[in-house]
């Protein structure tokens, strides 16, 4: 039998994803014989993709859109307590004893702040977006205990998911649409951005165009946004594709610090290879993997 140890990810659609470069850099770089590989995996399929790994000897697997909630649906699969509470995880670790799952997509955007030299401690947090990008980030820092609220163009969304959050924290987790943003923008020391305005066919849209307060012309705009957003506002857009969102060229020009999803695409998968291996792997080599793909 080969040596070589099996790592993948499993999403639908698939092609586009970064995984593989970075983590094949990363065991590349430590000397661990590893592949680690894309698989198209349809809906109706992932109960059996994932059983056909484990028959195969995968170690571990990443799981990404469209199968973060329901891979947890399975009772093969024992959850750790985040992403238990959560609902939806990102990683599994295959062991002799049987499969785990993690989250580690909302760790790794706390650290890609952390690298940045931004502590979120006792931070007021704004998550803009309610779905499962949000559902993470949002689960963390309303466990953090940070003062924390969500808004979302649907505002039942958002209030939904802050009740739920509240509801396992403890925390007082607010919510609401884009009315506010503005005071929003002012009251936050941490924005960070979840949903796919700013890229895809949304590239040229940012969250202030979701909003009336907010003037369309360019000056007008970042005469205002100066107002509401200071050089200590940190904007994290957790968009990697395009580099610089619409919004965070925005954030960027009125005079806030900035930071792209780069890292937290890292640090995801640089927590889940140690999850995996038991070794940390060098988050810069992982890091000129994935601007080297994306170039
Ligand atoms: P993801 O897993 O990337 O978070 P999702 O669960 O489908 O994807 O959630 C998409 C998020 O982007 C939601 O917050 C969504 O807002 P709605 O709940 O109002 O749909 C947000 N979103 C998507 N397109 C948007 C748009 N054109 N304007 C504003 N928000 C948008």
């Amino acid at each position: 039998m080969s040596n070589v140890q099996k790592y993948g990810v499993f999403g639908d659609p698939i092609h586009h994803s970064l995984s593989p470069v970075m983590h094949n850099a990363a065991f590349s770089n430590l000397g661990i014989p590893a592949v680690y590989e894309a698989f198209l995996v349809k809906p109706g399929d992932l109960e059996h993709a994932v059983l056909k790994a484990k028959d195969d000897g995968f170690r571990g697997l990443n799981i990404t859109i469209p199968h973060k909630e329901s891979v947890l649906k399975f009772d093969f699969i024992s959850p750790d307590p985040f992403s238990k509470m959560v609902g939806a995880a990102n990683t599994l670790r295959f062991l002799p004893t049987g499969i785990e799952a993690f989250n580690t997509d909302a760790m790794g955007a706390l650290l890609a702040l952390e690298s940045e030299n931004c502590s979120t401690d006792g931070k007021n947090i704004l998550v803009i977006g309610a779905g499962g990008a949000s559902r993470s980030i949002s689960f963390l820092f309303g466990q953090r205990q940070n003062p924390l609220k969500i808004i979302n163009r649907t505002a039942e969304k958002a209030e939904k998911l802050a009740a739920e959050i509240s509801g396992k924290t403890g925390n007082n987790v607010s919510a609401g649409g884009f009315s506010n943003l503005l005071d929003d923008v002012e009251w936050a020391d941490i924005i960070i951005q979840t949903t796919e305005l700013g890229m895809g066919k949304y590239e040229s849209v940012s969250v202030f165009d979701q909003t009336e307060s907010v003037d369309s012309d360019e000056n007008l705009r970042n005469n205002l946004l100066k107002k509401y957003l200071t050089p200590n506002t940190v904007v994290f857009d957790i968009v990697y594709n395009p580099k610089e969102t619409k919004f965070l060229k925005e954030a960027r020009t009125a005079g806030a610090k900035t930071i792209n999803g780069t890292m937290m695409l890292v640090y995801q998968g640089a927590l889940a290879f140690e999850l995996w291996t038991g070794q940390k792997p060098d988050v810069s080599v992982m890091k000129d993997a994935v601007l080297k793909a994306l170039d």
